[in-house]
């Protein structure tokens, strides 16, 4: 990745660019934060279009923009808000704005919606979070956060746990997971929210086993990480309420708290609903608050790479 590139899939980084580039350059964009920020971006402007509901996603874009030096502007709710609701398409969208700003970060309901703007655009796009399919920057501050808290993310075992069929940071996530060396995956989802084989075809071509159960309790003492994710219900048109109880066979429960490892971390992308019991919080292992924290340099690191 370099000037002018868009962030569109996880897949698209190689190990080398985030542990050698994009995570060093992070750590030096949180020291930059913590001192006041600075003036790499001035004259430079980042359109947030949102089609979708988002608070800390766009909001720690808008911040790491900011705190750059850079200037944003922003519609959060271009469903309703912008001109999609006269007839305009996607692309007529982007291929506009493009003259407003020199990078749109993007959230759109379609999977394929980073992919079709990039297309179009004469600025980088940046995908933050395309249908049930993508969410890249998200899975780059989760494995950001995975380095800060283990000091490795080779060799470590995880669990992807919640609404696999329909969360796009655990999609985004294992693709990026199976870059790395000597990862073991568990998949935990309630019963008819398995993981897309799409996936599990690659990490088999990439030599990352992995297996299935419904029970987190049962797995809790063997994994270094569990990343827990919502029942992503805005996805579901009917009966969401029966699909829910198959899901929570998956919290975060204390018995889960007793069996995990005390070297383990807890994440998750938040929002939670209620898959973390709160008294948790205050444990040293649960580590989403201070992942959610690294969603600003992480995407300063970004900002600073795709900006010309
Ligand atoms: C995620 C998303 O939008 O996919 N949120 C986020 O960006 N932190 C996860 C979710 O909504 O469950």
């Amino acid at each position: 990745m370099g000037k002018r590139h868009h962030v569109i899939e996880a897949r698209q980084f190689d190990r080398e660019m985030l542990e050698g580039e994009l995570f060093p350059l992070a750590d030096e964009m949180k020291i930059l934060a913590a001192r006041g920020g600075a003036s790499i971006l001035s004259r430079r402007i980042m359109a947030s279009l949102f089609y979708q509901p988002s608070t800390r996603t766009r909001l720690s874009f808008e911040s790491a923009m900011y705190r750059l030096g850079g200037e944003v502007i922003s519609t959060e709710n271009a469903k309703e808000f912008s001109s999609t609701i006269k007839g305009e398409s996607l692309e007529d969208t982007i291929r506009v704005v493009g003259a407003f700003a020199h990078v749109i970060v993007l959230r759109h309901p379609a999977d394929d919606a980073a992919i079709r703007a990039a297309e179009v655009s004469r600025v980088p796009v940046i995908n933050a979070g395309s249908g049930t399919d993508q969410h890249p920057t998200q899975a780059l501050l989760d494995l950001y956060t995975i380095k800060k808290e283990l000091g490795h993310i080779d060799s470590i075992s995880i669990a992807l746990v919640g609404d696999l069929l329909r969360g796009r940071t655990v999609r985004s996530l294992a693709y990026l997971l199976a870059k790395f060396r000597n990862i073991r995956i568990v998949f935990v989802y309630g019963e008819g929210m398995a993981v897309h084989e799409g996936i599990l075809e690659h990490l088999t071509e990439h030599g990352v086993p992995f297996s299935h159960t419904h029970d987190l309790a049962r797995i809790a003492s063997e994994v270094d990480v569990i990343y827990m994710t919502r029942f992503q219900k805005e996805w579901i048109a009917d009966n969401a309420a029966s699909l829910q109880a198959a899901y929570d066979t998956t919290l975060f429960t204390e018995e889960v708290a007793q069996r995990l490892p005390a070297h383990a971390i807890v994440l998750h992308p938040l929002p939670r609903n209620q898959e973390i019991y709160e008294a948790f919080d205050s444990d040293p292992r649960a580590a989403y608050f201070r992942q959610s924290d690294n969603g600003v340099p992480i995407r300063m690191a970004l900002l600073r790479t795709v900006i010309a």
